[in-house]
């Protein structure tokens, strides 16, 4: 299996709970990397780029504006397999459906205000990474 990076965001919610050192935890125990990662207010125009996939569908608004809402922590997670690992992780979209132990589990307040967002494929990862991040801000692999 290739080493892989992935995009994640620990979102409004979570930062409000004080627990960006408990999640990079998670991660740092599942033997990913922060390969990148740095604290930001996301603007409106970027939150419903990031989110496109998503414009037509009921949450949006509230999505964008939740994101908007406060700053969050941005990183680029390393690892064997890490796309996939990474949501294993966080756990199911929906916090009340996600696993013991999960992120989402611990930290989530309902299926909007999840604590943490993942990539979901290669492509993804790639373009969110781009999206949010120079490679001279992300550690050479
Ligand atoms: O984040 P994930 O890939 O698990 O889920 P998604 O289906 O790609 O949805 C993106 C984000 O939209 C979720 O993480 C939620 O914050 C939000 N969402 C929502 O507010 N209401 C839903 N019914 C589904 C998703
Ligand atoms: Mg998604």
């Amino acid at each position: 299996m290739a080493i892989e990076q992935t995009f994640s965001i620990i979102k409004p919610n979570a930062m409000k709970k004080n627990v960006i050192g408990k999640i990079v935890d998670k991660f740092e125990s599942a033997d990913l990397k922060i390969a990148g990662m740095k604290i930001m207010q996301i603007s409106e125009d970027l939150a419903k780029e990031f989110y496109a996939e998503h414009k037509e569908r009921p949450f949006f608004g509230e999505l964008v504006s939740f994101m908007t809402s406060a700053p969050v922590a941005v990183m680029v997670l390393q690892g064997e397999n890490a796309i996939t690992r990474n949501r294993e992780i966080m756990g199911a979209t929906n916090p009340a459906e996600a696993a013991e132990g999960t992120i989402r589990k611990l930290y989530g307040d309902s299926v909007g205000e999840n604590a943490v967002h993942g990539s979901d494929s290669p492509d993804s990862a790639k373009r969110e990474i781009q999206l949010f991040f120079e490679s001279s801000e992300i550690l050479n692999t």
